[in-house]
């Protein structure tokens, strides 16, 4: 396998180098951008960019500040990554809200130790990016459970008036992640919904650790726990986001006795016990695919979320508008994001924050308003 690896490489990589000598335009069949880039929270005070190309490659984002130019490459412990279709590039937030960036990946057809042959570079528009500019409302774009269809899903999100702010992305957005193709479909719904200009919010599905390139995909989002879990903020909201594993124990048949959520869990919950309430935030939210957080794994969550003083939670999962959820008994809001409603239809939400309020609403594919709620927020 290995051998005919390297020699479909260097066969690739032969043809590019020659038709680019001679100027034919295969290169540009070749290797391009297929995905365009979203830009990922990934924990507090970072962001993770990230794209995908038609052949493997390297990966890097320019952009300037403070007057000085960054070049900031897709490493892996000091190396350059090269042998993946995807590129994800961390960078600080400071550097990034209210300025422009760029991504460049170059095709490498073969890498030995003390040789790389490399093709074609392609590098995308410049991309003005947004972030918090200190504006008294807030708009949070909410999707839940597009399992494939994002079609329905822009019918739905066509419906508001308002541009979002933040886009979150509440899990289950494709129904299996036996490929890296599966992971790419995540990204172009990120970037549909996203245009590369405002922060992403990704939450695993249940659906998203079954197939081997689950748990690879974890490792491309870079997050500050290395897991896909972490807290992060946009000007006055705090939102803790959460993996919630699977809907099924370890032990059922569907995982072949090839998975332990109950360990990821276990260490996921520590860390969140690590954690101290946001006192300076106005709106405390956590988001988590699974709604049922009183039993992660037999893991009880809601005397964390308790103590962490938060005020809305936000599942996916049921298919199913709720505003006012109260399945548990807990001293916050929940809410049910709707995402797809049956084999045709989609539910898509818009929370507007501001003046100590969380304003909801929520339209089908159909233009028919799905649902409105205000929630209160005391302090
Ligand atoms: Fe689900």
């Amino acid at each position: 396998m290995y051998t005919i690896n390297m020699a479909l490489n260097v066969i690739i990589s032969a043809i590019m180098v020659i038709q680019s000598v001679i100027a034919l335009p295969f290169n540009t069949a070749l290797f391009f951008i297929d995905t365009e880039a979203s830009v990922f929270e990934s924990g507090d005070e970072m962001y993770t960019v990230i794209w995908s190309t038609s052949l493997p490659g390297t990966g890097w984002v320019t952009y300037t500040y403070d007057g000085a130019e960054y070049v900031v490459k897709d490493l892996q412990n000091s190396a350059v990554r090269t042998e993946d279709t995807v590129h994800s590039v961390r960078v600080p937030k400071a550097h990034l809200d209210h300025n422009t960036y760029t991504y460049s990946s170059q095709q490498i057809g073969t890498r030995r130790a003390y040789v790389a042959v490399k093709g074609r570079t392609v590098t995308s528009d410049p991309v003005e990016f947004k972030g918090y500019a200190g504006q008294e409302q807030i708009n949070m774009l909410v999707l839940s459970d597009i399992h494939e269809n994002p079609y329905n899903a822009q019918k739905a999100v066509d419906n508001f008036t308002v541009q979002p702010d933040l886009l979150v992305l509440n899990g289950d957005l494709v129904s299996y992640m036996t490929s890296v193709l599966k992971f790419k479909q995540i990204l172009s719904y990120a970037h549909q919904f996203s245009g590369g200009t405002i922060p992403v919010i990704y939450t695993r599905g249940n659906h998203e650790n079954r197939g081997t390139y689950g748990p690879e995909a974890v490792d491309i989002f870079k997050t500050s726990t290395r897991g896909q879990y972490f807290t992060c903020s946009y000007g006055p909201i705090s939102l803790l986001c959460l993996d919630s594993g699977e809907d099924k124990n370890d032990s059922d048949w569907t995982y072949a006795g090839l998975v332990d959520s109950t360990s990821y869990i276990a260490e996921e919950t520590e860390w969140m016990k690590t954690l101290s309430p946001d006192e300076d935030a106005d709106y405390r939210v956590c988001i988590a695919h699974m709604p049922n957080v009183n039993n992660r794994y037999g893991f009880n969550w809601v005397p964390i979320l308790t103590d962490l003083k938060t005020d809305l939670f936000i599942g996916g999962h049921k298919h199913r508008l709720n505003f006012e959820y109260r399945r548990l008994n807990v001293p916050f809001y929940q809410m049910l994001d709707g995402g797809k409603t049956n084999d045709d239809g989609f539910i898509a939400t818009m929370l507007t924050f501001g003046g100590g309020e969380i304003r909801g609403i929520a339209y089908d594919d159909q233009r028919n308003l799905a649902g409105e709620h205000t929630y209160v927020i005391e302090r």
